[in-house]
């Protein structure tokens, strides 16, 4: 048996005829960026997600820059997040002059630890925003955050780009912050083909300056352009197939929970350290991620059974070297370095099956000799 880390192509294999007619639609239709297309598609999902507003733009990144932008914050202000995410949490910002801080992570969820983030804001004086990342689908403990961030003048912003539907407190990511930025790369929770992004706010200011920015400045008149803006306009054609997507969007979300589950069922008595669901979370499990101290070699057996797996992330930001500039060295943040050591992404995807589930855990067992 041969199981994929992912598998987009057959995880849209039940609505693929109902996505082509739409296609059809949009190739005879001479309208392809932007359009009634995108503004239907900005008001489901900021109705799915309950804000007020959404602005469709070119990409996760894109939607983090143009989201931190809209705050207000230009070149040389600082940000902090932690350094366990994808680079584009940070680099969307920092290539416009902003300078990135870290904080480290608590071990159970993986996401930021609000306990350090105080630590840190005491220090650091002049810091504008924060950006906690509901990293894997797993909330960031979003009340101890806002808090903190209240009590030191510090704005957030919720980089929520693996996490379309999950929940903190029984109130959906991207909630809570100034503004929440989201990612439809093709193999997230929800996605297009291509890339796509969206930000979410209930700020009118910041709507209307994100939906300049994203367009050359411009406002509403073509050809008046009121800001120094981007070019980061999101497509018809994907609008309109992510506007029909996000109708099985938690439907799917349930089946990745479900493989969850048949994971934990099978895999709990191993060494393995399996990811944790807080009480007060809605995990919509984005990446299934492990955590082995003999990662290499588990890694290799499961390569030689034909089961492919991941590292999300194998170098933390703050070692990178793109990033060497900012003088951060091993050590600074413990409990995230550990973590990257250990971590281990399994096959995860909607249209994953029992089978395979049992397949890739019936390996991992064998690995161990159970
Ligand atoms: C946590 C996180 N932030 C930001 C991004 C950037 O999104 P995109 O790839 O759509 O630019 C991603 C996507 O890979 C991500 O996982």
């Amino acid at each position: 048996m041969i199981v994929k880390m992912f598998d987009v192509e057959s995880d849209h294999k039940d609505i693929k005829e109902e996505l082509l007619i739409i296609m059809k639609e949009i190739l005879s239709s001479g309208e392809y960026i932007l359009s009634k297309e995108v503004k239907a598609l900005e008001e489901v999902f900021a109705a799915y997600i309950e804000v007020k507003y959404a602005i469709g733009v070119g990409s996760g990144n894109d939607a983090i820059k143009i989201g931190g932008l809209s705050l207000g914050l230009k070149s040389g202000d600082k940000f902090v997040t932690v350094p366990n995410t994808y680079i584009a949490t940070t680099m969307s910002l920092s290539t416009h002059g902003l300078i990135p801080l870290f904080c480290d992570i608590e071990a159970e969820t993986y996401n930021m630890d609000p306990e350090q983030l105080e630590n840190l804001l005491k220090t650091e004086k002049d810091v504008k925003l924060c950006i906690p990342v509901h990293l894997y689908g797993h909330p960031a403990r979003m009340d101890e955050i806002i808090d903190v961030c209240k009590r030191h003048g510090v704005k957030v912003l919720e980089d929520a780009c693996q996490a379309h539907g999950a929940l903190y407190k029984d109130k959906k990511v991207g909630t809570f912050g100034d503004v929440s930025t989201f990612s439809f790369f093709p193999t997230k929770n929800l996605s297009c083909y291509g890339d796509g992004g969206i930000i979410v706010t209930d700020s009118e200011e910041i709507y209307t300056k994100a939906t300049m920015l994203r367009a050359y400045g411009q406002a509403e008149k073509k050809h008046v352009h009121i800001v120094e803006g981007f070019n980061s306009r999101l497509d018809t054609i994907q609008a309109a197939l992510l506007k029909r997507k996000l109708e099985h969007l938690d439907r799917w979300n349930n089946k990745r929970r479900h493989i969850a589950w048949l994971y934990e069922k099978e895999l709990s008595d191993t060494p393995l350290i399996l990811p944790d669901e807080a009480p007060w979370a809605f995990h919509v499990y984005h990446l299934y991620v492990v955590r082995s101290k003999e990662r290499e070699e588990l890694m290799q057996y499961l390569a030689d059974h034909d089961v492919s797996t991941l590292i999300h992330y194998p170098t933390p930001i703050h070692l990178q070297e793109a990033y060497k500039h900012l003088g951060y060295k091993a050590g600074d943040f413990p409990v995230a370095e550990q973590v990257v050591k250990e971590i281990i992404s399994l096959p995860m995807y909607p249209s994953l099956k029992e089978d395979e589930v049992m397949y890739v855990s019936k390996c991992i067992r064998e690995f161990y000799g159970m």
